[in-house]
C-alpha cells in the first residue's frame, strides 16, 4: 500500500515558514500584500479566492480583493492592473482564471509587472523558468515539487511522465522536474500508447481534469503518483484524475484529492507573495 502524501500537513508547514518570513519583513516596516482580482461570479473561482484570503490572514499578508462584474471590459481590467502595478502596498497581483470570453487572458497576463506576477505566468517569468533562473515559480508545479521533496523522493535519474501540457501546470511542471534531473515525458490528448508510456514512469503526474483518467493498469509498481486534478462529481464531491482506490495499492506513494496538491497551490502563492515583496525591496531571498 502506498504512502499517502499529506498535502494539508505540508502546506501548513510552508504557510508557517511564510508567516515567519512575513514577520521578519514587518520588522523592516514591510507588510507583504497580495491583490486578487476576480471577474464574474464563477462559484468555483469564488471559493478559491476566499481560500486565498484566509491563507493571507494565516501568513500575515495583507490582502486586497477585487470582485468585478462579468461585463467588466478588458480596458477597465487593464487599468486596475496598471494601478496595482504602481501601488507599493501591493507586492503580488493575481487575476483568477478563467476570465470571461471577451477578455484575452494573454493581454491580462502581459499587463502584470513581472516582479508582482505571483502566478509566474508572464512571458518574462516563463522564460526564467525555462532558464532555471526564476525566483517566482508557478504555484501548482512548485507545490508538487515540495510534496515530492517532503516524501524524501529524489527525482534525479528517474523517469517522470507528466500528463497534460497546459501553461499553468503541464509545461512548467515538466521543466521543474527536468531541473531536478528527472527524464521527463510530456503526454497529452494526442499521445499514442499512453498506458505503456505511463507504465514506464517512476513518477507520474496527472493534470488532465478528468475523473478516473488514470487507472491501475497505467501504474508501474512502486511509482510515485501525483494527482493535480480537481474535478467535481455529480454528487458535489471532489475527486482527482486518478482512480485512487485501485491505484493506491500498486503505487509507492500517492497524493489524495482533496488534501494533496490543492492546498499546496495556495501555500506556494503565499510564498511567492513574500518572495515578491523581498524582490521589490531588494532583500535577499
Ligand atoms: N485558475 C486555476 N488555477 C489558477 C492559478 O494557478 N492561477 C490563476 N490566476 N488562476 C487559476
Amino acid at each position: 500500500m502506498a504512502i499517502i502524501i499529506d498535502g494539508k500537513a505540508v502546506s501548513a508547514a510552508i504557510k508557517q515558514r511564510v508567516a515567519q518570513q512575513a514577520a521578519a519583513l514587518q520588522k523592516q516596516n514591510i507588510q507583504p500584500g497580495l491583490a486578487v482580482i476576480l471577474v464574474g461570479d464563477d462559484p468555483a473561482s469564488q471559493i478559491y479566492v476566499n481560500n486565498k484570503k484566509k491563507a493571507c490572514e494565516v501568513c500575515g499578508i495583507r490582502s486586497f480583493s477585487y470582485s468585478l462584474p462579468a461585463q467588466t471590459t478588458q480596458d477597465e481590467l487593464l487599468e486596475l492592473i496598471g494601478a496595482l502595478n504602481q501601488n507599493p502596498d501591493v507586492n503580488g497581483i493575481l487575476v483568477q482564471l478563467p476570465v470571461p470570453r471577451h477578455i484575452q487572458p494573454d493581454a491580462v497576463i502581459n499587463a502584470i509587472d513581472p516582479l508582482k506576477d505571483v502566478d509566474a505566468f508572464h512571458p518574462v517569468n516563463v522564460g526564467k523558468i525555462m532558464q532555471g533562473t526564476a525566483s517566482l515559480l508557478p504555484c501548482t508545479p512548485a507545490g508538487v515539487i515540495e510534496l515530492i521533496d517532503s516524501a524524501g523522493i529524489d527525482p534525479a535519474g528517474k523517469d517522470c511522465v507528466v500528463i497534460g501540457r497546459s501553461n499553468i501546470v503541464g509545461k512548467p511542471m515538466a521543466m521543474l522536474m527536468m531541473h531536478r534531473n528527472a527524464t521527463v515525458t510530456i503526454c497529452h490528448s494526442k499521445t499514442q500508447n499512453l498506458t505503456a508510456k505511463c507504465r514506464q514512469a517512476d513518477i507520474l503526474i496527472s493534470s488532465v481534469g478528468k475523473p478516473h483518467f488514470v487507472t491501475a493498469d497505467m501504474i508501474k509498481p512502486g511509482a510515485v503518483v501525483i494527482d493535480v486534478g480537481i474535478n467535481r462529481q455529480k454528487d458535489g464531491k471532489l475527486c482527482g484524475d486518478v482512480e485512487f482506490e485501485a491505484v493506491a495499492p500498486i503505487a509507492g506513494a500517492i497524493t489524495p484529492v482533496p488534501g494533496g496538491v490543492g492546498p499546496m497551490t495556495i501555500a506556494m502563492l503565499m510564498q511567492n507573495t513574500v518572495t515578491a515583496a523581498k524582490l521589490q525591496n531588494h532583500i535577499a531571498i
